[in-house]
């Protein structure tokens, strides 16, 4: 994948730490930062979990700018060395556990790095402001989730930035925990932050567990298709890219303390989602087990605490700051389907015993 080069020219040669840069929309914004802003420093900084892959970053290890360093975002005399050796200006914070099923299996690792591992940042980051003389030059972004609102009615409104609270899941709950504390950072300390709320993403290297990729992986191997529960929960898809053109929009020109609820208005039933996906397959793939794909699709036991629907108002986006996405449904599920035909080499390693097992667990 490629991403051109357009640089422009405003917020050049930052120096930014990326965490959580070896995983889906992590990988996707460092491809995306390094092609608009060459001269930028790029540190990413990925304990490369189950969900972390070096090999998504490769091409950029020839990029006089851009380092990975392997770590842990709860190490804090690791995160408080690269602030001080790199002398960076920028983070943009990705790492998470991100897997809703995972935190049904095992919470804990998401308090951990989600709720723990923010408030290690937030505190080394508040160490380096501080010894910068509260420099306004600096940012911390914090990117989040649509999830922390909770689930919507069928009449409901879209989510927008004022909509309260409401968790569900284990995943869910630790991110608004870490909103909460980037929040409070802002209101206690006066520090620099700034925070994301986005919708479901989808795209090139999204990890085989999540719902697109999992689809496109089953169809190709010929295995069925897992349709929780009746299969009419919705969810607002974004195309990656778009996603990473609203952060860039919002640490080029976003207010400091405020958040940004960012979506791209595609509102989609699973079960049609899935429908799509095989039509898709069936149109691209020269030689699909199964044809047409349709027939692999299966309706599985629901989800514990399942949101029924999710749905995002991206007006403050949109209005205050002149972001709109830039890939249609459409044209993002067809390039998305195209890149898992063509990149069999990097989704068949993910498959491994652990995956496997995690599969059993969930699908058995
Ligand atoms: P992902 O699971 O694909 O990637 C997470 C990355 O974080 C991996 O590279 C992993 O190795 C790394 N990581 C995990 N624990 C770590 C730790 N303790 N220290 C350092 N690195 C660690 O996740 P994603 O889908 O790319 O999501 C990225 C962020 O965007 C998350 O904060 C998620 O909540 C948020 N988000 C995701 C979506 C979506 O649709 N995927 C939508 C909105 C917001
Ligand atoms: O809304 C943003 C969130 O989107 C992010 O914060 C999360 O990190 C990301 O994982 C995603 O969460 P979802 O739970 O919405 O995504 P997932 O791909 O797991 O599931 C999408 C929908 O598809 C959901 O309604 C559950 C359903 N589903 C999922 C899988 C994996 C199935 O029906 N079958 C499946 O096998």
């Amino acid at each position: 994948m490629t991403f051109s080069a357009q640089n422009s020219g405003v917020n050049s040669e930052r120096r930014l730490l990326v965490t959580g840069g070896a995983g889906f929309i992590g990988a996707n914004f460092v491809h995306y930062w390094c092609a608009q802003y060459p001269h930028d420093r790029v540190l990413v900084l990925d304990a490369l979990t189950y969900a972390g892959n070096r090999q998504t970053l490769a091409s950029l290890d020839a990029h006089p700018q851009f380092r990975f360093v392997q770590g842990d975002i709860c190490d804090r005399p690791l995160i408080d060395a690269l602030l001080q050796e790199e002398a960076i200006d920028t983070m943009v914070h990705f790492a998470a556990e991100s897997h809703v099923d995972r935190s049904i299996l095992g919470p804990g690792a998401f308090v951990q790095t989600n709720v723990v591992g923010t408030f290690t940042l937030l505190e080394a980051f508040r160490q380096h402001w501080l010894s910068r003389d509260r420099s306004a030059d600096l940012r911390f972004h914090h990117v989040s989730t649509d999830e922390v609102y909770g689930s919507l009615e069928p009449a409901d409104p879209a989510f927008s930035e004022t909509t309260p609270y409401a968790p569900n899941s284990p995943y869910s709950a630790s991110k608004a925990g870490s909103d909460h504390l980037v929040r409070a950072y802002h209101h206690t300390y006066g520090m620099p932050t700034t925070i994301t709320n986005c919708s479901n993403n989808y795209g090139p290297y999204h990890f085989p567990e999540k719902l697109i990729p999992l689809m496109c992986i089953n169809i190709l191997m010929g295995k069925p298709l897992p349709v929780y529960g009746d299969g009419q929960n919705v969810r607002d898809w974004l195309y990656v890219q778009d996603h990473c053109s609203a952060i860039d929009a919002v640490l080029k020109s976003g207010k400091v303390g405020e958040t940004y609820n960012v979506g791209g208005n595609n509102e989609v039933k699973n079960l049609d989602l899935v429908h799509l996906l095989c039509e898709l397959m069936n149109e691209l793939a020269p030689d699909l087990p199964v044809r047409p794909a349709q027939e692999l699709i299966t309706f599985v036991k629901d989800r514990p605490g399942h949101d029924r629907r999710y749905a995002i108002n991206s007006t403050k986006l949109q209005t205050e700051l002149g972001w709109t996405p830039s890939v249609t449904v459409e044209e993002g599920l067809r390039q998305t389907v195209s890149w898992f035909l063509s990149n069999e080499a990097w989704w068949k390693p993910l498959l491994s015993a652990e995956y496997q097992a995690y599969y059993q667990k969930v699908y058995a």
